[in-house]
């Protein structure tokens, strides 16, 4: 095979309950992908395909990933959603990117079970929109029983005629570019375009949707009929939610039980218009097609009570930091994305420990999906208003004009993170920050040691 994969299962009995070293080798570099017959880009990506290939574990095993930067450039993996440590989390602030030709080892114990995935951290804007990311799945004993299971990762490329990325000049359409964020008319369903997918009649499966795009808000659509959400980003809700439409804001993971349909049936799998006040106008697009084949027994079974989620805190708690969004002109660029009037911020340490109580104020009059590396979080108010549903969050759409209360726990993983917006043209005009989770017990010496980086040349 083209992809180098290996996985290693140290416990070779495989006894329920019991954790393993998972290995994968991933190989950053350019390549060609066909994402339609006689459609082939220059990609980047992971093993040679986009997306990278899906990594899988169950809860408690230690993943260990090999990252070897085949690129002209450096890279830097992020593993959204995943409880690591911080010297993995994948950022400048974690560690020094790998230089071409390096190769650095991630490794990290996988505790909660989910959608996550994985993408580059440096140069996003060129890096991501090339390909350069992939799934991460952990599975755990108290998922429920479906007939099958799908991972989409969603994305768009901005191409010309021949194929090529466009790189927008000094001019107009960079303005565009950096206001809307980049968004393409080449719609992608794990790297490829118009896709035919089959499923049987009578079925139900899981599908784990990635939104994997630079910008794109996708409002999923599968013909009118009617799913259940079962999951979001930090795993599944406590009860499914049935609905004909879900939105799935850059960054954001919906895990839904689709089916039983009936034999011969086809629909689309699409995004309906969301208006998050772009210059360029959101269109209803058709991103893949659903073949429903001969019909097959089910055994899947998606109960009322998928767990439970305890609060962390009542709506009303007190609020421990503002962050404000805003959009403001600047005279170099055109616009700047701030966060509390400053582009590029370092924000003030928190502690291991401390319930942290977070109002995210948007001012500005266009969306942002507000990003927290490394914890989930519990949206507790938004507009004075208390959510209908729990949920653990890491990506939450903060709507114009609105002011989202979240809560979450620093829990013993000191380090340097941040939250950004993940419009990924946002964050790297400034919408983001780093900020320090410290422990005061822990000596400064340790802290050093806990720093070093697993660097092999
Ligand atoms: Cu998925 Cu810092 O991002
Ligand atoms: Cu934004």
């Amino acid at each position: 095979m083209a992809f180098l994969l290996k996985k290693i299962n140290l416990n070779p009995k495989k006894m329920k309950n019991q954790t393993k070293v998972v290995e994968y080798n991933l190989k950053a570099s350019a390549f060609n992908w066909a994402i339609a017959a006689g459609k082939t880009i220059e990609a980047w990506g992971f093993n040679r395909q986009v997306p990278g290939p899906v990594l899988k574990a169950n809860v408690g095993d230690t993943m260990i990933i090999r990252v070897t930067n085949n690129l002209v450039e450096p890279t830097s993996v992020h593993w959204h959603g995943v409880c690591l440590p911080a010297s993995m989390d994948g950022t400048d602030g974690a560690q020094k990117p790998i230089a071409p030709g390096e190769i650095f080892e991630y490794r990290f114990v996988v505790r909660q079970a989910g959608t996550f995935w994985y993408h580059s951290h440096t140069n996003e804007t060129v890096q991501m929109e090339k390909g350069m990311y992939g799934a991460l799945v952990v599975e755990d004993e108290t998922d429920p029983v479906t007939d099958g299971e799908k991972i989409f990762m969603i994305d768009d490329m901005k191409l010309d005629a021949d194929n090529k990325f466009t790189t927008p000049g000094w001019s107009v359409p960079r303005v565009i570019e950096r206001h809307d964020g980049r968004e393409g008319d080449t719609l992608l369903l794990n790297g490829k375009e118009n896709s035919i997918i089959p499923i049987h009649a009578g079925h139900t499966e899981r599908w784990r949707l990635i939104n994997s795009a630079s910008a794109r808000y996708f409002m999923l659509h599968l013909g009118g009929k009617a799913f259940k959400i079962i999951g979001t980003d930090g795993g599944l809700l406590e009860h499914p939610r049935l609905v004909t439409e879900v939105l799935i804001t850059p960054g954001e993971r919906v895990d839904i039980a689709a089916g039983p349909f009936e034999e011969g049936e086809t629909f689309a799998i699409e995004s309906l218009v969301y208006n998050r006040s772009t210059f360029l106008k959101a269109k209803r697009q058709t991103f893949a097609t659903v073949r429903v084949g001969a019909p097959k027994d089910s055994v899947a079974y998606i109960p009322d009570t998928l767990r439970t989620i305890e609060p962390l805190a009542p709506h009303d708690a007190a609020i421990t930091r503002r962050i404000k969004l805003s959009v403001v002109p600047s005279f170099k660029e055109g616009l700047d994305f701030k966060v509390n009037e400053k582009v590029h911020v370092n924000d003030k340490p928190v502690k291991v420990g401390e319930l942290q109580i977070w109002e995210i104020d948007n001012v500005s009059l266009m969306d942002h999906p507000f990003h927290l590396h490394g914890f989930f979080f519990q949206v507790i108010e938004e507009n004075g208003k208390k959510p209908e549903y729990k949920a653990w969050k890491d990506t939450y759409n903060i709507k114009p004009r609105t002011k989202v209360k979240i809560a979450w726990m620093p829990d013993n993983r000191p380090g340097t993170w941040m939250y950004h917006c993940h419009i990924i043209e946002h964050h790297a005009a400034g919408m983001m920050a780093y900020f320090d989770v410290i422990d005061e017990s822990t000596p400064y010496s340790e802290k050093v040691a806990q720093h070093n980086h697993h660097h092999i040349l």
